[in-house]
């Protein structure tokens, strides 16, 4: 089918009811999503990157979620786009406390989604690998060396640190100036 018709059942149809968005459920996880957006076909078997649809990520502290108009790039032709109702999506990826959490450093550092995400690119439905919580951050901070990868590597799923890791590790905390004191200093985080 062509990604021009795969959205119309929902949006054409919001469309045609002139305003609120009719909601097509997800039916496979608990909370519906208002429509059902895999990220296994987008990311994985269409391979499209995640900051096409993320793309606040490297500049900001959040990392965003699309609007109709990036959805709508594809999946509906420039010249006859209804005005839609934007989504409404559910958010599965929340810290629970207060903290203070800042994507544009990580992925500036070399962290990539994937270490913090998960094999998103296989997920329908995105669902956290770990909860969020203030140890699994710390346990980062002590020593982030063998997570940090080179430039540009911060998107792909498949990277796996290579045999170098260790050295190539150090070395990227030393470039940046690392330094895991101030990392797991409580200020670092709570502001
Ligand atoms: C085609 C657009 C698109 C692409 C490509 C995409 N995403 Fe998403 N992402 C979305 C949309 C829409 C949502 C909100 C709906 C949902 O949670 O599935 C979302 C939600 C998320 C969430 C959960 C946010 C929350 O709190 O609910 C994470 C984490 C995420 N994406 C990570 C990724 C990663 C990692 C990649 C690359 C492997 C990626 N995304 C690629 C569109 C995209
Ligand atoms: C880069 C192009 C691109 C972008 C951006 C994109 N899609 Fe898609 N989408 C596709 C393609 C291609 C398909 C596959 C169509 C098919 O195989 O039937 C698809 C399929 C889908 C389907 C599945 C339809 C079905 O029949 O199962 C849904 C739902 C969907 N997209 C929603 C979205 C939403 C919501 C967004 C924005 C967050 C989005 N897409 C952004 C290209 C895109
Ligand atoms: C160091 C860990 C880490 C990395 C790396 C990371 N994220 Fe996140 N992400 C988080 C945390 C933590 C949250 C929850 C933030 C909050 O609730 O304040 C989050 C939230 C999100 C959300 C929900 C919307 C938002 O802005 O809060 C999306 C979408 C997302 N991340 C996508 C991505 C993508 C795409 C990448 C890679 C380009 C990425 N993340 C890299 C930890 C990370
Ligand atoms: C996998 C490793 C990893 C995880 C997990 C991680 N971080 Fe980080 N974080 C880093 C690295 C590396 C830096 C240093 C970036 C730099 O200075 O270039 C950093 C820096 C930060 C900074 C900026 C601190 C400063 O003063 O410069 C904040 C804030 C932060 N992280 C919050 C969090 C929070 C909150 C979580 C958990 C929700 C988290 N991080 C999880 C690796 C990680
Ligand atoms: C690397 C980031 C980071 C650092 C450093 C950090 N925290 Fe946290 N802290 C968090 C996150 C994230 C949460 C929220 C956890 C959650 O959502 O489950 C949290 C939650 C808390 C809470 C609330 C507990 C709760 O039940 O919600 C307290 C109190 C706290 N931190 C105190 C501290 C103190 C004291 C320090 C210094 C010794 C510290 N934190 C350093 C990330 C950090």
């Amino acid at each position: 089918m062509h990604p021009r018709t795969a959205l119309l059942g929902g949006l054409g149809a919001a469309a045609a009811a002139g305003g609120a968005f009719l909601a097509v459920a997800a039916t496979n996880g608990e909370a519906p999503q208002p429509v059902p957006f895999s990220h296994a076909h987008h990311a994985g078997v269409l391979g499209i990157d995640c900051r096409h649809c993320h793309y606040l990520a490297e500049r900001s502290a959040w990392a965003g979620v699309p609007a109709m108009e990036t959805c709508m790039g594809c999946h509906y032709p420039v010249v006859a786009r209804p005005r839609v109702e934007p989504l409404r999506w559910r958010r599965t990826v929340a810290l629970q406390g207060f903290a203070y959490f800042d994507h544009s450093i990580h992925l500036a550092a070399g962290v990539g989604c994937s270490t913090c995400h998960g094999r998103v690119d296989r997920m329908d439905r995105v669902v956290s690998p770990q909860r969020m919580t203030m140890r699994w951050c710390l346990d980062c901070h002590r020593d982030p060396s063998p997570h940090l990868r080179p430039p540009g590597a911060v998107a792909d799923m498949d990277w796996v640190p290579s045999a170098e890791q260790d050295r190539l590790g150090r070395q990227r905390m030393r470039a940046r100036g690392i330094d895991p004191d101030r990392l797991t200093h409580c200020h670092a985080c709570h502001r």
